[in-house]
């Protein structure tokens, strides 16, 4: 069963022998590939809607994995009960902000859960924002690079974070501490999009607002320093 680059660099961030949540499994690859590498001894697999979840269905009946992927049908983490004894989470593939909501909603089921494994597709910072300020810390941060896309991953524990700028939020204290192998195209393509912003800035008739103008302005620089420094090691 071969994975995505994206969905193999979600599990490689599942630690070993923990039964897992992957919540909004859709196809469920990614809940079928943990239980049958013997990375989780058992996943549950749940999804809100009822047409993703036949595919998960599908793809578990093909692989004789009933028994150990749960296909469940619910929202967010409401298809985790206790006695489920999950330790991960994973949330892959939807916006930052229903990631927050799913866990903001489930935060009961939060108890005894050891790490967070998120992948938003927009609005990471929003993530990042809501793991410091919920009591968690980031464990590890990965890119994963998937026909012209690059997605950022991140692995999430209980424990305290020291704080994050608003650009740390945006661009990953992790990515750039521990210089991810992408890293270099990532902050190109960041930088790309800081400067059609900036650029939209220069050509708009209507008055900037300078908090945002002095947000994508530092967020520019601060892309250009990061990528110098790496051009010099
Ligand atoms: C784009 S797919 C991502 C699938 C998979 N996690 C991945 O990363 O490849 C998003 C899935 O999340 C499900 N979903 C969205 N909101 C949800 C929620 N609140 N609770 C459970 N599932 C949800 C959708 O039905 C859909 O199947």
């Amino acid at each position: 069963m071969k994975l995505t680059p994206r969905l193999k660099a979600l599990a490689s961030l599942v630690p070993l022998n923990k039964a897992a949540a992957d919540i909004g499994t859709d196809h469920g690859y990614l809940a079928a590939y943990l239980v049958r590498h013997n990375l989780c001894p058992y996943v549950i697999a749940g999804d809100k809607n009822e047409k993703p979840l036949g595919k998960a269905r599908d793809s578990v009946r093909a692989l004789k994995l009933e028994g150990k992927v749960l296909i469940r049908l619910g929202d967010g983490l409401e298809v985790i009960q206790e006695s489920d004894q999950v330790k991960v989470i994973i949330i892959a593939g939807m916006g930052g902000k229903t990631i927050c909501s799913i866990l903001d909603d489930g935060w009961e089921k939060l108890k005894g859960v050891d790490i967070l494994i998120l992948q938003p597709m927009v609005d990471i910072w929003l993530v990042r924002r809501w793991i410091i300020e919920r009591g968690f810390r980031i464990k590890e941060e990965k890119l994963a690079k998937e026909g012209d896309q690059i997605y950022e991953i991140i692995k999430a524990g209980p424990g305290e974070q020291g704080p994050l700028d608003d650009l740390q939020l945006e661009l990953g204290p992790k990515l750039l501490e521990k210089r991810d192998p992408l890293i270099r195209p990532y902050l190109l393509r960041k930088l790309r999009k800081c400067k059609k912003v900036m650029e939209s800035f220069k050509k708009s008739k209507q008055e900037i607002d300078p908090k945002k103008y002095n947000y994508w302005n530092r967020l520019t620089c601060k892309i250009e320093e990061e990528l110098r420094c790496l051009q010099e090691k």
